[in-house]
C-alpha cells in the first residue's frame, strides 16, 4: 500500500522537483504555497519507503471539484501511485459534498487520460491550442454519484 498524507510546505523542494520532471510549464514554488494556503485547496503526497513518489492538488467550491495538478515521480510510474492519488481524490471530493470532479489534461498526456478513463471520467470539452506547442486542453469529469471506480 502506498500511504498517503497532507503536503507540508517542507514537502515542497520533493515536489518541484517531480513538477519539473513531469510539466513543460511547471507550477512554481509560489503557486503550490498559494494552494496550500487557499480555504478551497486541499493537497496530498504519496510516499515510498520514506521518499516522496508524487503528489495531487484539489480543489472544491460547492459541489464542484477539480483536480489542479498531479504527477508521479518518472522512475516510479506505473505502480500504482496515481491511481491512489485519484482515488484519494474521489473520496475527498465526494466527503466533501462534491457531485462532480473536473480536470483538464494535454491531449497528448496518453498515460494520464488512460488513468482517468478507467475511473470513469468522460471527455466533457476540448479547448483548442491551450498548452504550450499548440497543444490542446481536454477537459473531462467524472460524475460523483457513480460509487464505483
Ligand atoms: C498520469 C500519472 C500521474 C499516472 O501515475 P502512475 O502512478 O503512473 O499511474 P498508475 O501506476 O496508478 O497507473 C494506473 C493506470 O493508468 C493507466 N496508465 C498509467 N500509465 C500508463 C502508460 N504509460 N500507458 C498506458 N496506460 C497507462 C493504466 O491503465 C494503468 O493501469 P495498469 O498499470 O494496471 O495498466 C503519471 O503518468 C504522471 O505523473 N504523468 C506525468 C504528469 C501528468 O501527465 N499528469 C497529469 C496531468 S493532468
Amino acid at each position: 500500500m502506498i500511504p498517503i498524507r497532507p503536503m507540508t510546505e517542507a514537502d515542497l523542494d520533493a515536489v518541484l522537483a517531480i513538477e519539473q520532471a513531469c510539466f513543460p510549464r511547471a507550477w512554481s514554488r509560489e503557486h503550490f504555497l498559494a494552494e496550500l494556503a487557499s480555504r478551497h485547496g486541499v493537497a496530498v503526497v504519496a510516499e515510498q519507503e520514506g521518499r516522496l513518489i508524487g503528489y495531487l492538488c484539489l480543489s472544491i467550491v460547492l459541489d464542484e471539484a477539480e483536480v489542479l495538478d498531479v504527477a508521479v515521480l518518472p522512475t516510479v510510474q506505473r505502480s500504482g501511485a496515481g491511481t491512489v492519488l485519484l482515488a484519494w481524490a474521489c473520496d475527498e471530493a465526494r466527503r466533501r459534498g462534491a457531485t462532480v470532479l473536473r480536470l483538464e489534461v494535454r491531449a497528448t498526456s496518453g498515460p494520464a487520460i488512460a488513468l482517468y478513463e478507467r475511473f470513469g471520467f468522460v471527455r466533457s470539452g476540448l479547448r483548442k491550442a491551450y498548452y504550450e506547442n499548440g497543444v490542446d486542453a481536454l477537459l473531462m469529469d467524472k460524475n460523483l454519484s457513480e460509487e464505483e471506480y
